[in-house]
């Protein structure tokens, strides 16, 4: 076969025209960025070929700009391996560079514009599970002995200041010793973690831990990156919380603690100055007898929090169209 046909077929494999593709002769540094683009330029897809083209200029220019050593470019290129190499099933050593680059972060906050008054968004992190239990208003979603004891309770409204009914409340955070449920090895079921539905008038409440602040996984290249840039590991304390209701947007938030000495250093960049929550130490025996605590002589930290939803078209006017 003549070798342009071969060339023909080869190409067709892939659903590309070969009679197509752009032609290119004279490589350099200062053109290859502008034929990187033109061989993209095929990509039916308007979408994808912006943001390689995007991406193209931005690695190309990074290059430029560092004056990047071949033993540089091969270090990156190794690390990504073993970030890789890191993931399972389980662990997706990925998110975790995403989150501590800041980029989690970033397109949390570009996707989820919010009308004024709305609670903010954050990071879901990579503790959630599907299998909480489902609890009554005042019930604890931590079982005896997992932490310092915590009262949460609030309302759930929409813009005009209306309780919201029947809103599906999930929550979900890390024990007195910093750790989540399905970080032991012996995890038997949920805790810690739970689902409850707002009430006629949109209040919920539960009981709950203290959350204490935690360390992101210190055993992956990832970590070792941050000790390379100077950096701690650790997560302020806090609580996630996530809220679903028919006809609103859902709510992907978590509530931090004054005072935490992590709150300006998040490892994850979750933090957002609105959900830093000022709490308030009861001890009162009757009132924690009233709430249900087992031991009602110990104090317990109260959380008072109330989460204001926007409706999908109170969204859905906000955000413009993609670019392409
Ligand atoms: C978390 O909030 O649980 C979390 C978020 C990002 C990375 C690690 C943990
Ligand atoms: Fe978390």
């Amino acid at each position: 076969m003549d070798p342009g046909e071969a060339a023909r077929q080869a190409a067709a494999i892939h659903g590309t025209d070969f009679s197509k593709i752009p032609e290119f002769k004279d490589i350099t540094a200062a053109s290859i960025t502008e034929h990187v683009h033109a061989i993209n330029s095929n990509c039916p897809d308007e979408r994808t070929k912006f943001i390689f083209k995007s991406l193209t200029t931005h690695i190309h220019n990074f290059v430029r700009e560092t004056s990047l050593t071949t033993e540089e470019w091969m270090a990156a290129l190794d690390f990504l391996k073993a970030t890789g190499q890191k993931c399972t099933d389980l662990r997706h050593e990925f998110i975790l560079l995403s989150d501590t680059l800041g980029a989690s972060s970033l397109v949390t906050a570009i996707n989820n514009p919010k009308p004024p008054g709305c609670t903010e968004g954050t990071v879901l992190g990579p503790f959630f599970e599907e299998d909480a239990h489902d609890f009554q208003f005042g019930e604890s979603i931590a079982s005896e002995g997992r932490g310092h004891y915590m009262y949460v309770e609030g309302t759930v409204l929409n813009t005009k200041g209306e309780p919201i009914a029947g809103a599906i409340i999930d929550t979900w955070e890390s024990d007195g010793e910093g750790k989540y449920d399905n970080q032991y090895e012996n995890r038997t079921g949920p805790d810690c973690r739970g689902r409850l539905i707002s009430d006629a008038s949109g209040k919920y409440a539960y009981r709950a831990v203290v959350p204490v602040p935690y360390g992101i996984p210190d055993d992956g290249p990832v970590a070792q990156l941050m000790g390379r840039l100077g950096r701690h590991i650790y997560r302020p304390g806090h609580l996630h919380v996530q809220i679903h209701a028919p006809g609103y947007e859902p709510l992907i938030t978590a509530l931090y603690f004054e005072g935490d000495p992590y709150l300006t250093s998040d490892a994850v960049f979750g933090v957002r100055d609105s959900l830093v929550v000022k709490t308030e130490l009861i001890n009162d025996p009757n009132l924690a007898r009233s709430r249900g605590f087992p031991d009602p002589s110990k104090p317990h930290v109260l959380l008072k929090q109330d989460f204001v939803l926007p409706t999908v078209e109170e969204v859905k006017a906000l955000k413009g169209s993609p670019t392409s």
